[in-house]
């Protein structure tokens, strides 16, 4: 059983980013939204990935054919008519992806309001607005392209996992300033909001190291609580499901449920003044640029 948790004022909307691959997006963007759904939150998964990996470990139909993000964004369909109830908790929802999507980045340039596609048919529609949903987690591509953007012009709040492993900051100056831009150009209330460090391993030195080092670079944006690494968690999914149903007991299980108290109850975290206006310092986010420029 999980404790009830308070529900925001106003629903949050989170996008969950990272263009490094395998870093843990889908699995925190599940585990996450399973959390929540489980202390009592409305919550809505968004798979903006063609590979399709959230809409699977939520169990949402998603073979070629299923109405998905593809339509939404193309314009083909109704978030009411793409959303489907999880198997994960009946307070979760998801809108999943097909291998459709795969060429959506393409489809999407010659089509009016490109970056604002997803937003429209949320936000537009007044599909969220009518569904009462406490939390929205949309799960991206690793890439930053026109999927990406659709998804950071569509929320307020970017989450993003760090891998405690080799490289673990390889891109992240990239993705900070995509992130400035879009807050620049095309959606001024975009800021992050969380970094949690995933697949954490006690036994090296190395994930302590990187750990240190994210900590040092974003402050108090980072979650206190990080994710191991744990063979349950990368099991789950090949049973259709999170790890939180999957092995509720397992310390992956519990790591998460423990981020999703932590999330959840400090609530959006809004940039001050001295972590400038995405969430992270100026200094940070250039001395990362430019270290990812090596
Ligand atoms: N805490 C963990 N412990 C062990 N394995 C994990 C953990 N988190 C994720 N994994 C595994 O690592 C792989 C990558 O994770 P995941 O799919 O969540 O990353 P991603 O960032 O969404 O990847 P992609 O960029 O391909 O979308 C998966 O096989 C997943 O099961
Ligand atoms: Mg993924």
């Amino acid at each position: 059983m999980v404790d009830q948790l308070p529900k925001p004022e106003v629903p949050r909307l989170i996008t969950v980013a990272n263009q490094k691959g395998g870093v843990g997006k889908t699995t925190s963007s599940v585990n996450l939204a399973a959390g929540l759904a489980m202390a009592g939150a409305k919550v809505l998964v968004i798979d903006l990935d063609p590979q399709g990996n959230a809409s699977t470990a939520l169990g949402a139909e998603h073979r070629a054919g299923t109405t998905s993000s593809y339509e939404l964004l193309i314009g083909e369909a109704t978030a009411e008519e793409a959303v489907q109830p999880s198997t994960a908790s009946e307070n979760l929802f998801c809108i999943p992806a097909t291998i459709d999507l795969a060429g959506a980045e393409i489809e999407l340039v010659s089509l009016v309001r490109r970056e604002y596609r997803l937003y429209d048919a949320l936000r537009g529609s007044g599909f969220l607005a009518d569904n009462d949903f406490d939390y929205v987690l949309i799960d991206c591509p690793p890439s930053l392209g026109l999927l990406t953007i659709n998804a950071m012009t569509a929320v307020d709040e970017v989450l993003i996992p760090i891998q405690c492993e080799y490289y673990a900051l390889e891109g992240v100056g990239q993705l900070l300033n995509n992130i400035s831009m879009i807050r620049q150009h095309l959606n001024t209330n975009l800021h992050i909001s969380a970094i949690l460090l995933t697949m954490y391993d006690a036994r090296t030195k190395l994930s302590e190291q990187v750990a240190t080092e994210v900590r040092a670079h974003f402050g108090d944006v980072v979650l206190g609580s990080i994710i191991p690494r744990s063979v349950k968690v990368s099991e789950a999914p090949g049973f259709g499901q999170t790890v939180l149903s999957y092995d509720p007991l397992s310390r992956g299980a519990g790591a998460y449920l423990e981020a999703v108290t932590e999330f959840a109850t400090r609530g959006d975290f809004l940039p001050v003044e001295s972590t400038g206006p995405i969430g992270v310092s100026p200094e940070t986010a250039q001395r990362l640029a430019a270290e990812s420029e090596r």
